[in-house]
């Protein structure tokens, strides 16, 4: 069997998961569960992110202990992530025993051999981010990223030679390998400004994983959190390295495409095959957050409008490299016509007018024809989750107007199967296609059919003898816009 490791960014988790975090988890669930469909061996990583002096301040702030502060919020990412349905082989987190031996494993190991050396850390600090700066990084005083103010410090300090590895990050960049590619020349810009030796610990913060050979440092948080993709797969790294997909936001792919594809170069190890950096979801064309007010909880949205149709608004919104955003009612109008008018009423009325006769139909094909199954199959090989769902729809609009133009209610005979026939295969189609996006609907249409949900596999795209029908059912209601 051929394996697919594919892996979110792991989360933080000062505070509970908004649409953003879904957005991630569910565009690599998507890419997963098609995967698994096409019997490869996918191993799916996600998780979060616990240490670092910004979860330790929040946890303060809360009069918690942070172990006891990151156990709650990472159950938060669980839990919304059992009800978004997403189908992880691994939930990792960082203060998990393995990966905290593994990272000292790893540092120690770099330290031996000379990659890792003590010095004097100078510069600006921006708390909220994690992140440290140049004086010719930060803007009036503030964080280049953010636009917070910055801290400046200097400490004593461990650095990883992360210049020795200059000429392999740059052929990383090169070599084809960042969805979308526009982005590469971002980092190599970037990278003019030089490539310098990255601190990777921290005298003054004690919630972290302490250095293996100076227990009066802890590491850096970054460098602890990168190395979570290889502590997940630690019992076959020859296996799953290097990862088939790394999908992440835009504003972390300094930190994956360059320092990540360092470390890796001195643990001798090859760099990822693609990373995915997806843009981000506005509210109303503005950044999601607290003071604003319009932080969107994707729970909330699972729990009003079921998951499928978060999982669909989500991903048919936009190409994943696009900004875009993402709204109640835009929620709605997807679900009241594309999944309503659209998907729901064609298998509806094909199924109703199938149940009429309880038999197996057998026919022409008149629809296979309408289905870019090869343009579906090469989107996903892309890993580009939007243009194959659009795709889908676009077969699904097909189907109902073959419905209408046949006008196949007055069919008979002959012609009444060979339209139900291709009508049904299409459904069964749709139904196997349209899993990995909506695994709840794909399963009850594949159930509908007479199918248990085992059959849900590429495999079984091909048209042949169907029914009879066991059942129909509406597959979403129309939602009433207030
Ligand atoms: N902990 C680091 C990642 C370490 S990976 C070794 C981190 N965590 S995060 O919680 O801040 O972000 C996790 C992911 O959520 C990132 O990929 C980020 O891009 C994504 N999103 C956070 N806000 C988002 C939006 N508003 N829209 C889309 N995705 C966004 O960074």
């Amino acid at each position: 069997m051929l394996a697919k490791y594919i892996t979110t960014p792991i989360f933080y988790v000062n505070d509970k998961p908004h649409i953003g975090h879904a957005y991630t988890v569910i565009l690599a669930d998507v890419l997963s569960r098609w995967f698994k469909i096409n019997n490869y061996d996918v191993f799916f990583l996600t998780g979060t992110d616990e240490h670092g002096n910004k979860i330790e301040k929040t946890a303060r702030e809360k009069g918690m202990d942070p172990k006891d502060f990151v156990d709650q919020i990472s159950g938060l990412f669980k839990s919304a992530f059992a009800k978004l349905d997403i189908q992880y082989s691994r939930f990792i987190r960082t203060t998990d025993k393995d990966h905290e031996e593994n990272v000292k494993r790893i540092l120690k190991y770099l330290y031996d051999k000379g990659d890792i050396y003590k010095g004097t850390y100078e510069g600006y600090y921006c708390l909220p981010d994690e992140s440290y700066f140049t004086e010719s990084e930060i803007i009036d005083g503030k964080c280049p990223v953010c636009g917070r103010p910055v801290q400046k410090i200097s400490e004593e300090a461990y650095f990883f030679r992360l210049s020795k590895y200059k000429d392999q990050i740059i052929n990383f960049l090169n070599s084809n390998s960042i969805i979308p590619d526009f982005r590469v020349k971002e980092q190599l810009n970037r990278l003019k400004n030089g490539l310098f030796d990255l601190d990777i610990s921290r005298k003054t913060v004690k919630w972290g994983i302490e250095l293996p050979f100076d227990n009066s440092h802890t590491t850096y948080v970054w460098f602890d959190a990168l190395l979570n993709y290889l502590t997940a797969i630690n019992f076959d790294l020859n296996k799953y390295w290097p990862a088939d997909l790394q999908i992440i936001g835009k504003e972390i792919l300094w930190f994956h495409s360059v320092i990540w594809i360092g470390i890796l170069s001195a643990l001798n190890l090859p760099p990822p095959k693609k990373i995915l950096a997806h843009g981000f979801w506005l509210v109303n064309g503005q950044k999601m957050s607290k003071s604003l007010g319009n932080v969107i909880d994707p729970v909330l949205w699972v729990e009003k409008y079921g998951s499928d149709a978060v999982r669909y608004a989500l991903i048919s919104e936009k190409p994943a490299h696009d900004d875009g955003d993402i709204s109640e009612e835009k929620l709605i109008s997807k679900i009241n016509s594309d999944l309503a008018d659209e998907l729901g009423n064609l298998v509806y009325r094909v199924l109703s007018l199938s149940l009429k006769s309880n038999k197996v139909f057998e026919g022409d094909d008149l629809l296979s024809k309408e289905l870019d199954l090869e343009g579906i199959k090469n989107d996903f090989e892309n890993y580009d989750a939007f243009s194959a769902l659009h795709k889908i729809m676009d077969f699904v609009r097909k189907c109902n107007k073959f419905v209408s133009d046949k006008r196949i209610w007055e069919l008979e005979g002959k012609e009444f199967d060979s339209a139900i026939y291709s009508l049904l295969n299409s459904i069964k189609s749709i139904g196997i296609l349209i899993y990995p996006f909506m695994p709840n609907t794909g399963i009850k249409i594949i159930k509908m059919l007479g199918y248990d949900e085992s059959y849900i596999n590429v495999k079984n795209l091909a048209f042949g003898p169907i029914g009879p029908v066991k059942y129909r059912e509406i597959l979403f209601s129309k939602v009433e816009k207030k």
